[in-house]
């Protein structure tokens, strides 16, 4: 046998730390609040370690410590802490790293909310200072370091235009001024990118994507070093409370054992949609990381090694009866918000980005009406390019 074992044969099986007395070939789902204790020994010593031991579910509960350690193992982090939400690990990091008066980094064009909770949230109730800058050039990024910088956050690659950030260049920076670095990185799954090898403290996901992949949970994860999660699980965690429910954890941990083979098969999918869009005269422009024509091809193959199923393009055409005509004609493109699931899933930018940002701050984001962005699901390639194929003759 040996020695290391690869990641797929790990993500199948389930790592349990106590033989199941029954043999349950899937571990049981502790749907319990509470762990009980033989004496006021036993409680005492659980209370020594409570990062580690079960005493209540808002901080610990077996079938999310399970569905944990599987993703640090993939993330190649020492512990991972999941939460009730992508958005609830986003706050939970952001707000561990923050203190009033201090500086963060972010980019533009990182997920939405995310630049609300810094805009909305963060900044006013805590004083905290904000500089957004492209993230495709170092020296842009050095100039805005201040004395008070904490945080530098990372999305790489957004998720709307697909903007890549030098990891390594940037955490090596970070590092020279002690400023912590935190990345999303939902759209390349620890499948195709390991941003903690790269030097980040601190990595997200919205579990609600690819890591649960078959759109029936919204969950949220923080992976970094046993020292970092220690903390966020004392602090950020317990007191906040948005905990992970053993009902959620027990279906990500199903979905983690095929995380590998729908990642393979979402961008061979999504590879030959890109392909096919890129050459249709009635397409002005593809953004996809894996296009050999994407303009940080390199940096792209240097920093991960695969490319996920979502991408986003844009109609030739900005007149909006044009563009709804082509949305609302798919039938094998679902049309919702999310991404990362099983099914094929098309939403334009514009929709929401016109309710929920400032039409100076849609402008710099660079959203037009055509733009759409697709999750390219498992279902056979050749009826999405079909799909879409109808949809774009009758605009
Ligand atoms: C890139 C990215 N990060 C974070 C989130 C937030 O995740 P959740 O919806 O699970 O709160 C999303 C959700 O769409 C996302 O797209």
């Amino acid at each position: 046998m040996k020695k290391e074992l690869h990641i797929d044969t790990l993500m199948v099986g389930d790592i349990p730390t106590k033989p199941d007395p029954y043999g349950a070939v899937v571990p049981p789902i502790y749907q319990n609040s509470l762990f009980t204790f033989e004496s006021w020994e036993a409680i005492q010593d659980a209370f020594t370690d409570k990062v580690n031991n079960c005493i209540y579910t808002r901080g610990n509960n077996p079938t999310v410590a399970l569905t944990e350690r599987k993703i640090a193992l993939l993330a190649k982090g020492e512990k991972a802490k999941l939460f009730s939400s992508g958005m609830a690990a986003v706050s939970a990091g952001m707000l561990h790293f923050l203190n009033a008066g201090d500086h963060i980094i972010t980019l533009k064009n990182i997920y939405g909310p995310a630049i609300s909770l810094i805009n909305d949230f963060i900044c006013p109730k805590m004083g905290v200072e904000v500089s957004f800058v492209s993230g495709d050039s170092l020296k842009e990024l050095e100039s805005q370091i201040r004395e008070n910088t904490r945080l530098i956050y990372l999305e790489s690659p957004t998720s709307v235009v697909f903007s890549l950030q030098d990891l390594k260049a940037i955490t090596k920076l970070a590092k020279r001024h002690g400023i912590a670095t935190m990345i999303d990185n939902t759209w390349a799954t620890p499948i195709f990118q390991k941003p903690l090898t790269m030097g980040v403290d601190l990595e997200v996901h919205s579990c609600s994507k690819y890591l649960g992949g078959h759109s029936d949970i919204v969950a949220g994860v923080l992976i970094g070093s046993d020292a970092l999660l220690a903390s966020i699980h004392c602090l950020e965690y317990e007191l906040l409370g948005a905990k992970m429910a053993p009902m959620e954890a027990s279906l990500l941990l199903r979905s983690l054992r095929t995380l590998d083979m729908r990642m393979e098969r979402h961008q061979q999918s999504a590879i030959q949609v890109a392909n096919f869009l890129e050459k249709h005269p009635k397409i002005e422009t593809v953004n996809y990381p894996g296009l050999a024509s994407f303009t940080q091809s390199e940096l792209a193959k240097e920093q991960m090694t695969g490319f996920s199923g979502l991408m986003s393009f844009k109609l030739k055409t900005d007149k909006l009866h044009l563009v709804k005509r082509f949305f609302n004609h798919l039938s094998l493109f679902s049309i919702g918000v999310s991404w990362g699931g099983h099914e094929s899933l098309i939403y334009a930018p514009a929709i929401s980005c016109m309710q929920e940002q400032s039409s100076e701050q849609f402008e710099k984001m660079g959203i037009s009406l055509g733009d759409m962005r697709i999750s390219i699901g498992l279902e056979q390639v050749d009826d999405l390019i079909d799909d879409l194929t109808c949809a774009l003759n009758i605009i």
